[in-house]
């Protein structure tokens, strides 16, 4: 059984996905981990960002491994290394590239395949698994959203501002939802659940007996 969670940054998607995947004993799938991973590979071969087909190479040629809880990239763990501000910054080249795409929908394909798994990312409901059993669309308000991205940078030691990651976030947004190509959108048949207020624990809980009624 597939189940989809797709959302904007800083829903929660993530750490839910995540938790609800070792409640359900299903597989986790962080697609968003594997545009970082490509995002890394082209600032460390200093790819042309204006150029996508080197990006695109890169992702054909790059080997992408999701091993538990660890990223590994030809073969070295970057699980850290593709969470830095500036990662985030530049996957947007490697989000709004066709071929990238293209790339990684048939590694997460693959991964998936037969399998019980939770799936997080922006296109998983609507272009990686349509015939997904079960399709969650996890929303919060922006503000709530900016409030826990700040404080996940600042567990990283990176600094910012309320009003940096909130402007930062509304770019990300509009971009994401209006890229032609795998655009962060909610799949009709998805269940919307807005976070706010809410806790991981509870989430968790509305989303295990959403799961239990389509098994
Ligand atoms: O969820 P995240 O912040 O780790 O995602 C990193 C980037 O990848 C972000 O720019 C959105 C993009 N992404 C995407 O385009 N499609 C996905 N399925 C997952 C992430």
């Amino acid at each position: 059984m597939i189940v989809t969670i797709d959302g904007p940054a800083g829903a929660g998607k993530s750490t839910v996905a995540r938790a609800l995947a070792k409640r359900l004993g299903f597989r986790f799938l962080d697609t968003g981990a594997m545009y970082r991973a490509v995002t890394l590979a082209g600032m460390r071969r200093k790819v042309d960002w204006e150029r996508p087909d080197e990006l695109a190479e890169l992702a054909r040629q790059a080997k992408i491994d999701l091993v538990g809880d660890r990223v590994l990239l030809d073969g070295e763990d970057v699980t850290e290394a593709i969470r830095s501000q500036e990662v985030t910054l530049r996957s947007c080249h490697a989000a709004g590239n066709p071929r990238v795409r293209e790339r990684l929908v048939e590694l997460q394909r693959a991964v998936a395949g037969g399998t019980n798994i939770v799936t997080e990312g922006r296109d998983q409901g609507t272009v990686v698994f349509p015939d997904a059993r079960c399709k969650v669309f996890l929303t919060a308000s922006p503000k709530e959203r900016a409030a826990r991205r700040l404080g996940d940078l600042e567990a990283q030691g990176e600094a910012a501002t309320l009003a940096e990651v909130l402007d930062a976030q509304q770019r990300r947004d509009r971009r994401d939802s209006s890229r032609s190509v795998g655009p962060l959108a909610k799949a009709p048949d998805a269940v919307e659940l807005c976070t706010d207020g809410m806790t991981v624990d509870q989430v968790v809980d509305r989303l295990v007996s959403l799961v239990r009624k389509r098994q």
